[in-house]
């Protein structure tokens, strides 16, 4: 098998193709033929060392593919079968793997597997974000930063779904148009506008209920100021650099306001809460309510290149690496 792995911190040049030589599944995992890996901002993470790893290490959190072998303790799966996956251990940038069946799910006769691999990640993301964290309801005008990205693409068609007007952000004109077709009302440019006035215009200046924030250091405080009283930041990632300490005295009490600092693995811990989520999922896409636009497609000996597109915010959608 191939696969790429990470031998040190750095930037998208440490990221090594190698030849390994794949063991025989464990009693509860299965080996996995890759067909389509999902490209997460969180592989960049990963790769920097803003998440800490023990090293050599593979990489990649996301993929889908064919069920070649399985372990003995396996009973739910069999050769043959479509599955899609998301979570830990990492090493999903590769042809072949060996994963635990607890974060794995079967993916249905009518969805791609090029789609499934950009759906475990992005999508189930998106479902804990509007189901769990915050529970939108309809008639609602909510907030969504980098909403041309991988997530945003999801989390627009969903949101809108749910009977919200959805407001959302981006960092360039050229994805105002893309990120009007996902699904959001108003797109504000927050690179040439100031995006909490904006909001606070839109919304006869009450605020929004909640923002959903990926965009991190450069956003947070904004987005604090787009909050209705009592309303709920949820911040969910840092493209744009980490979070410093939080000011609550200045930045929480005079609002009332509610913060969260959610992961995948708070709401998509157990196979119960994984396949809740993956079952809206797969409907919202086989209804249509979804359109997943698959933006672009690497090899695995591209993955350097694709990291620097993430990364230099060229990426309008989600995007995979096919690695045969
Ligand atoms: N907590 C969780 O469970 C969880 C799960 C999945 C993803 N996430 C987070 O969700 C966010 C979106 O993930 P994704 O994979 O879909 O990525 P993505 O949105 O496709 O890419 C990140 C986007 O962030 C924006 N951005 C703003 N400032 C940036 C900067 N300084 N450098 C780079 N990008 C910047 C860019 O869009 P613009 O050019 O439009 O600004 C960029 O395209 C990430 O923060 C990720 O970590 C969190």
């Amino acid at each position: 098998m191939k696969a790429i792995q990470i031998s040190k911190n750095g930037g998208p040049e440490v990221l090594e193709i190698k030849d390994i030589k794949l063991s025989k599944p464990k009693e509860d995992e299965v080996t996995i033929e890759h067909k389509a890996i999902g490209l997460n901002y969180i592989d960049t993470y990963h790769r920097s060392g803003l998440y800490p790893l023990k090293l050599p290490s593979g990489i990649g959190a996301e993929g889908a593919g064919i069920i070649k072998e399985i372990g003995s303790n396996v009973k739910e799966f069999k050769v043959g079968d479509k599955v899609s996956y998301a979570g830990m251990p990492l090493g999903a940038y590769s042809t072949h793997r060996n994963y635990p069946t607890k974060n794995i799910v079967k993916v249905p006769d009518g969805i791609d597997l090029e789609v499934a691999a950009t759906l475990m990640t992005k999508g189930l993301t998106t479902f804990y974000l509007l189901h769990k964290t915050y529970p939108v309801k309809s008639g609602q005008t909510i907030l969504f930063h980098a909403a041309a990205g991988g997530v945003g693409q999801i989390f627009g068609q969903w949101a809108k779904s749910l009977g919200c007007k959805v407001i959302g952000t981006v960092g360039s004109d050229e994805k105002i148009s893309k990120a009007k077709s996902y699904g959001y009302d108003e797109v504000i440019n927050y690179n040439k506008e100031n995006f909490s006035k904006k909001v606070l215009e839109i919304t006869a200046e009450k605020g929004v209920p909640v923002v959903y924030d990926g965009v991190g250091k450069n956003t947070f405080e904004g987005s604090l100021n787009c909050l209705e009283i009592r309303g709920m930041m949820v911040s969910f990632g840092n493209a744009s650099g980490p979070l410093s300490d939080v000011n609550v005295p200045k930045l929480l009490q005079p609002k009332g306001l509610y913060l969260v600092r959610p992961s995948m693995q708070h709401y998509l811990g157990t196979k119960k809460q994984i396949e809740e989520g993956a079952k809206l999922l797969f409907e919202k896409i086989e209804t249509g309510k979804i359109k997943i636009e698959i933006f672009k497609k690497y090899s695995l000996d591209n993955v350097v290149e694709a990291h620097k597109d993430l990364e230099s915010r060229k990426i309008l959608g989600p995007a995979i690496i096919v690695p045969n």
